[in-house]
């Protein structure tokens, strides 16, 4: 058996063993009691009895040998500043942000909803909310109002915190408005906003609730906020993600569980050493952002390099300027942002020296072979794909290079991670496919490993019912993905088995954008589904009945609407769900017992065969779209 089969064996045959030595990887107050208690499936709590702290083992930790290390480089080529703080200048700066969350009434167990750009006070900000046990929720700073109003209400938070505005391609993105409007709309009201002045746009403040930053920070400059010591099934933090329903999911993490799981990605995958550096190009609003820029990284002791600005501003070497200036050595990014670079010149990413590179890990959607070959060809670095979801924290598929150095195969994330029961099922009969190359839902079984998902936030009922199906005696949690396993343990993801598409690496329910396209006055009936796109992976595209078709009878007035419809999307959810294109037809595919037919119409959409078609009701709706999307 090769190192890597055999680690990955124990942690399946030997769980509690194989945990337990995990959890020495960080720092206990109380050690725990009992490693995994799964008496009450598939509800999973690890590290039972045992006590922590995240920011602890983040921050404090690394004091006694390297405070003066830099623990956070926050580099903005939109406002071009960079600014480093050591783990003695981090540790500072989030007592300063913990006392005042404090001052501001947040306590153990209460929402801090964080809305923030990429920007140094966003670490600050959740590393300060985990440092008193407080949960913080943050919302990637690209959602609108509408987005932003509905996680308002569902983590209904103590305190905001927030900026006057994020920054892209150079030009000002106000986030003070959005954020006013959305406590407006929302049923749930703050009662603090903690707001950081970056002088950017002018910000009105609603006297009583909003704060700024840099006059409380002044108030607390020599605060000494100790890190409350929290059970490990204390809940860090929880963040929201899509599914099939309109209504957005808060993953709930633990904070025992999630510290190991990332100490030990951080050995066994990225196989990372104190001192290092670490460039993940995500955003805090995601998982990658919480696990890989903010919370893995800086439990390792490492560097972490947060970036605000484009991958192409000012030119297309500036990541890999960054690389050189930083001697970083694990980049991490998205398939989205190397399809970027590609249409430009190869030579910027060799005008830089990136020798110290030990390897970029790609994630977040598919890596096409294509993609994956020109980069590598392009930087000489090992790429690595890995698969996984918000829901699991960390890697589920990848390869573990810290345990045993594997080859990449491109086109595939590579194997099941240890702790991952992965398994792949036959959806006809929820039956196990056990032969080489047989497609089937990429499913793990229970327990999840420790720093997948708790449950979803207050909402038990929809966790099991959502991810879990029963079959005699286990528990089996389903990915929502396709995907294939080689005979050499490799697998491949063949795309979602739900409504969720993935534009550019970001997450989004079609039906979320389906709501914000029906509340449109002029809008009866609309279908949303997911297209191919060869920069993007994949972009929404919207098929609308009109309620009056009267006015529509040219291509000025159907621009009109579509750009209304657009713009309405914008405002509610953010222009990362904005469709690509709004055709309107008469009819929506749709069986003869009135369900809508997303396959056929995602077929036409990408000019596929949409396959048999014997169940539908009116032939003539699916040849609409084929005359509009063209051949
Ligand atoms: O469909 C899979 C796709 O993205 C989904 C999870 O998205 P999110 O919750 O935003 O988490 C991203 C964490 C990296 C998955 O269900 N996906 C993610 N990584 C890959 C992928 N599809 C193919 N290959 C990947 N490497």
């Amino acid at each position: 058996m090769t190192a890597y089969a055999d680690f990955y064996r124990q942690s399946i045959d030997h769980r509690d063993a194989f945990w337990s030595e995990q959890a020495k990887l960080i720092d206990w107050k109380t050690q725990p009691a009992q490693v995994c208690d799964y008496s009450n499936p598939p509800f999973a709590k690890w590290f039972v009895g045992g006590t922590t702290n995240l920011c602890h083992n983040a921050i404090d930790r690394h004091l006694k040998d390297r405070a003066s290390q830099p623990a956070l480089v926050a580099i903005s080529t939109e406002t071009n500043t960079e600014r480093s703080y050591s783990f003695a200048e981090l540790h500072a700066e989030v007592q300063r942000m913990a006392a005042s969350l404090i001052a501001l009434g947040v306590k153990k167990g209460d929402r801090v909803l964080i809305y923030m750009p990429m920007i140094a006070e966003a670490a600050f900000a959740m590393l300060a909310c985990v440092r008193i046990g407080a949960l913080h929720s943050v919302v990637f700073g690209g959602f609108a109002s509408g987005s932003l109003a509905s996680r308002i209400e569902d983590a209904e938070p103590v305190a905001i915190v927030s900026a006057d505005a994020g920054s892209r391609g150079g030009k000002a993105v106000p986030y003070k408005p959005l954020l006013d409007e959305a406590i407006r709309l929302s049923r749930h009201k703050p009662a603090a906003v903690l707001l950081v002045d970056r002088g950017l746009v002018p910000m009105d403040l609603v006297a009583g609730r909003d704060h700024l930053w840099a006059s409380l920070r002044e108030q607390h400059l020599n605060a000494t906020v100790p890190c409350e010591w929290v059970e490990s099934t204390h809940p860090s933090y929880t963040l929201y993600t899509s599914g099939t329903t309109g209504k957005p999911k808060g993953v709930q993490r633990d904070t025992g569980g999630y510290t190991v799981a990332l100490a030990a990605s951080m050995k066994h995958i990225f196989d990372a050493k104190a001192g290092q550096t670490y460039f993940a190009t995500s955003d805090i609003g995601w998982v990658v952002g919480h696990s890989y820029i903010i919370y893995g990284p800086l439990i390792a002791g490492m560097t972490t390099i947060m970036y605000e600005g484009l991958p192409t501003r000012p030119d297309a070497g500036v990541w890999w300027s960054i690389v050189e200036k930083y001697k970083v050595t694990h980049m991490f990014s998205a398939p989205t942002a190397v399809r970027v670079l590609k249409k430009h010149d190869a030579s910027w990413l060799k005008k830089y020296d990136v020798s110290t590179l030990k390897a970029l890990w790609l994630a977040g959607e598919p890596l096409d072979e294509p993609t994956a070959q020109w980069i590598s060809d392009a930087l000489s670095v090992p790429i690595i794909d890995n698969y996984w979801q918000t829901e699991t924290g960390w890697p589920i598929l990848t390869l573990a290079n810290g345990v045993e150095q594997q080859t990449t195969r491109f086109g595939s994330p590579g194997k099941a991670m240890y702790g991952y029961h992965v398994k792949l099922i036959d959806e006809s009969n929820g039956e196990e496919l056990t032969q080489p190359n047989q497609k089937g839902v990429v499913a793990i079984e229970g327990p999840l490993p420790p720093g997948c998902m708790q449950t979803v936030w207050r909402d038990d009922e929809r966790f099991v019912n959502t991810y879990w199906k029963s079959i005699p005696g286990r528990m089996i949690y389903s990915t929502f993905d396709w995907g294939i396993r080689d005979a050499d343990g490799y697998h491949f993801i063949l795309g979602r088995t739900d409504d969720v598409i993935n534009v550019a690496g970001h997450r989004l329910g079609t039906r979320e954008i389906e709501e914000s396209i029906s509340s449109h006055p002029n809008i009866a009936e609309v279908a949303v589904v997911g297209v191919a796109d060869s920069l993007k992976g994949q972009v929404a595209m919207a098929f609308a009945v009109p309620r009056d078709a009267s006015g529509l009878t040219d291509d000025a007035a159907r621009l009109k609407l579509e750009g209304e419809v657009m713009k309405q999307v914008d405002t509610q959810l953010g222009a990362v769900a904005r469709p690509s294109r709004v055709y309107f037809v008469t009819v929506l595919p749709k069986t003869r017992s009135g369900k809508l037919l997303r396959r056929a119409l995602q077929a036409v959409a990408e000019r596929r065969d949409p396959g048999d078609l014997t169940t539908m009701d009116d032939p003539a709706a699916l040849q609409q779209v084929k005359d509009l999307v063209g051949d």
